[in-house]
């Protein structure tokens, strides 16, 4: 039996975080230049039924038995021998590692669910197509974070820009004209589920004003999207910071996403908002390519941890 290895990218979020749990669009891209993988390999010295899991980067080495089923790694295996009806898995270690940033907007935990499952049903001999790879990410993205919209598993899984409207088709679009996008890390770890059920909370309190809100942030990614699509990408950049004051009202910014948003701006940043679930994680800046290597410049020097360009096309 061969060993099975499987990839997947991080992912950005362009607009439209924490509207998208409240039914309104959003638009994510993959990010290639980080990826979380999984190899899958036969230990013939093992029982049957014993699987190791490895994942460095967690500093986590464990046998799937030790893990509580609840677990996000151990819920991809057990999602995966259930979805086969397999009931003992053969002797095997699934061994993780990522170079996406843990809790940072980047869909860390999407893309290693994802590998795993894909990996895992690979080794068995049934690789699992994509619309089910999703959903099986779908319901361990549940453990990560509550109430997932499921954009991060849907962008991960096919690895395309989409605009994801909850419990609707995914839909992808055209980008005519390229665009370059900043990533910066606050280097400041913001777990997704505390800002989702910080944002539930005060939607509960004040529906009417949190309503108005996802409906202003959901009618940006509308127009975002017309503009990627008659190729204006230089049109985004009012849109982002429009998008980034309307988080900020939300209560998912915090003084380091906005002091990077600033120093792109006053760099010469087209626009720049907060990416994800805020508080900590990444901010992104639409940028002119020529101008990229300065405003990463410019960014790392106001705090940022570390920065990607990515191209959208
Ligand atoms: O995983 P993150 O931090 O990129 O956040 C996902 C975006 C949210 O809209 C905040 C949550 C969700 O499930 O869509």
């Amino acid at each position: 039996m061969p060993a099975f290895t499987a990839t997947a990218p991080g992912k950005i979020i362009l607009f439209g975080e924490h509207a998208v749990v409240y039914g309104r669009p959003a638009i994510a891209i993959p990010v290639a230049q980080v990826k979380a993988r999984t190899v899958v390999s036969l230990n013939p010295r093992g029982e049957p039924g014993s699987v190791q899991i490895q994942a460095p980067d967690i500093g986590l080495e464990a046998a799937l038995s030790q893990l509580p089923v609840s677990h996000p790694l151990a819920a991809c295996i057990h999602s995966v021998a259930d979805a086969l009806d397999i009931r003992r898995l053969p002797a095997c270690t699934v061994r993780i590692t990522s170079t996406i940033p843990v809790a940072a907007g980047l869909g860390s935990g999407a893309a290693v669910s994802i590998t795993i499952i894909r990996s895992l049903s690979a080794f068995l001999g049934h690789p699992l197509p994509d619309d089910q790879v999703c959903r099986l990410a779908f319901e361990v993205e549940k453990l990560h974070h509550g109430t997932p919209s499921g954009i991060d598993n849907t962008v991960i899984t096919y690895s395309l820009p989409v605009y994801f409207t909850r419990d609707q088709p995914i839909q992808t679009f055209h980008v005519p004209k390229a665009f370059t996008i900043l990533i910066a890390d606050t280097g400041i770890a913001s777990p997704t589920a505390a800002a989702v059920g910080d944002v539930r909370r005060a939607w509960q309190a004040n529906p009417v004003l949190y309503d108005m809100l996802f409906d202003a942030v959901g009618g940006i990614t509308r127009k975002a999207r017309q503009a990627i699509e008659a190729g204006r990408p230089q049109d985004l950049g009012p849109m982002m910071e429009s998008n980034h004051a309307l988080l900020q009202q939300i209560g998912v910014s915090s003084p380091e996403l906005d002091c990077l948003v600033d120093a792109a701006m006053s760099a010469g940043a087209l626009g720049a908002k907060l990416s994800g679930g805020g508080r900590g994680g990444n901010m992104i800046a639409l940028v002119r390519p020529d101008q990229a290597q300065k405003i990463a410049g410019k960014l790392r020097e106001a705090g940022a941890m570390r920065t990607i360009s990515t191209t959208v096309e």
